[in-house]
């Protein structure tokens, strides 16, 4: 029997990383933020001057890179990145080289090595379509602009950064399209996924839904 992995992807700003860990708490499971590997993986590209445009420079770098988690925090070899990598400008970056198809194979094998027993639940763009295709439950999770905007706004608030919601809703309009666009695992509902639009839900109810789902046998 499979390790089982409950994929929850969307767009920027969805709420799913909240979901997600909640998710993986309530079964006892292992967490992954694939978006957090894409911001430091951006983060560690402007670190070292690279051109958030040279392919197969960062898809070097990605392959070698000394990146591991502990709870909410990510380390780059010994140093915590902390909120570096939680603002607009590095989600920017993330979602630009997140475009480039060398970059994102070199992450393939990292994002797979985080299945490991009881099981995982993970976020993303493409973890049901790519990262975990075999997938026990796959979601499709989001909310209108509007209300996603709202949270990114009190998000970076809570966390002392400045933000102005016209041009959160605007960023965030911007990187779905971008997101969306792409030719390399685009952002998209994919086949067998749940849609769940959380926009008039509470993250508990979000989380019920999605625990519902999921049959452990
Ligand atoms: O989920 P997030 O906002 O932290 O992700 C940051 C960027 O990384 C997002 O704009 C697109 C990219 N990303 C991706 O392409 N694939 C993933 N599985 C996760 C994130």
């Amino acid at each position: 029997m499979s390790i089982p992995v409950i994929a929850i992807d969307g767009p920027s700003a969805s709420g799913k990383g909240t979901v997600a860990a909640r998710v993986a708490k309530a079964l006892g499971f292992h967490y992954l933020d694939s978006g957090a590997i894409y911001r430091v993986t951006a983060h560690a590209a402007l670190q070292r001057g690279l051109d958030l445009t040279d392919e197969a420079g960062l898809a070097a770098m990605a392959r070698d890179l000394d990146l591991h988690f502990d709870g909410q925090e990510v380390y780059l070899a010994a140093t915590p990145v902390g909120d570096a990598i939680r603002t607009e400008e590095a989600g920017r970056a993330a979602s630009r080289i997140a475009a480039l198809p060398q970059l994102r194979a070199a992450l393939l094998e990292l994002q797979r090595a985080f299945r490991k027993a009881p099981g995982l639940v993970t976020d993303g763009r493409d973890m049901g379509s790519v990262v975990f295709p075999d997938a026990r439950v796959k979601v499709f999770l989001t909310a209108s602009p509007e209300e996603r905007a709202q949270r990114r706004y009190k998000q970076l608030i809570e966390k002392g950064f400045d933000a102005n919601l016209p041009a959160l809703v605007q960023d965030l309009r911007e990187r779905d399209a971008r997101d969306a666009s792409r030719s390399a695992a685009p952002l998209q509902q994919c086949t067998g996924a749940h849609l769940l639009d959380t926009t008039d839900l509470s993250i508990q109810e979000a989380v019920d839904r999605i625990l519902a789902w999921y049959s452990p046998d």
